[in-house]
């Protein structure tokens, strides 16, 4: 797939690809996420390739979730390789996990009832603890478990998969929060958003360092942040400040939510 803008002083700006529906979106997102995996359990075995074990860190809402059902179907489902690969949570709603707004909820819908993902292979936000607060600490030392000393401090997911909303935020960590703010810790407690519950998200420094971020964009009520955020003029906002530093950016958009961007280069760049 080639990118849909190039060039100019964008750092983004190769990094846009476009597809026409929301279905070939999630099409596009599962391809890419398979081809990350494979491409790390290929070099894992290598000759003196990293320690086994591939690390991928989901999101809720409700865009990825056609991407985790056609992972958990054929042909991915018989090729992934599901005892490799540990899921994380990119961030959790404070409800029960059976609640209908919870991320767990849909991520078990969606790929973990469905997929052979080994019990021990996801790792959740445990909304069951006494309270948000408890379970970023409990959250970040899993997490501490899984990433040993990593270099840098923070851990390097392979993969993360993020979405944005028309606010700008991603994860859970939305404009002006104090939780943008974050430097150290690598889970925290959060507030704000839509539905107005706390959350527990990963922190900024947390998405930077990942090999790989994938950002999903669909639907026209988001072209108009997804236009500001590649134009370089949403820098404050949270999902512009995931700046991968050692890693790769890269933003997958049906039509209707490029159409802010890509009308505007065609008409010259307004
Ligand atoms: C959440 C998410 C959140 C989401 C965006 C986009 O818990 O709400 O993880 O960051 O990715 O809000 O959500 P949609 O995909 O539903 O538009």
């Amino acid at each position: 797939m080639a990118p849909a803008v190039s060039g100019g002083d964008n750092p983004y700006a190769d990094r846009l690809f476009v597809v026409s529906s929301a279905e070939e979106l999630a099409r596009a997102a599962a391809g890419r996420l398979w081809g990350i995996v494979r491409e790390r359990a290929a070099a894992q075995c290598r000759p003196g390739g990293s320690a086994p074990g591939i690390h991928v860190a989901l999101s809720g809402g409700e865009t990825p979730r056609r991407t985790y059902e056609l992972l958990s179907s054929e042909p991915y489902r018989g090729r992934f390789p599901w005892d490799r690969v540990h899921f994380y949570q990119v961030d959790e709603r404070w409800v029960r996990p059976d609640d209908p707004l919870s991320n767990r909820r849909m991520l078990s819908e969606a790929l973990l009832s469905r997929a052979p993902v080994p019990e021990g292979n996801f790792h959740a936000v445990d909304t069951a603890l006494s309270g948000p607060e408890e379970a970023a600490r409990r959250y970040e030392e899993l997490l501490r478990r899984a990433f040993p000393d990593p270099p840098g401090g923070f851990p390097r997911f392979d993969a993360i998969l993020l979405g944005i909303g028309k606010d700008g935020h991603t994860a859970s960590l939305f404009p002006g929060a104090k939780e943008t703010s974050e430097e150290r810790a690598w889970a925290i407690h959060a507030a704000g958003g839509d539905p107005p519950v706390p959350r527990v998200t990963l922190s900024l420094p947390v998405l930077s360092a990942a090999a790989q971020v994938i950002f999903l964009v669909s639907g026209k009520e988001k072209a108009e942040v997804l236009k500001r955020i590649l134009s370089g003029k949403g820098e404050e906002l949270p999902a512009a400040r995931v700046l991968p530093n050692r890693g790769k950016v890269t933003f997958l958009a049906d039509a209707l939510a490029a159409s802010g961007i890509v009308r505007s280069r065609l008409e010259g760049g307004r």
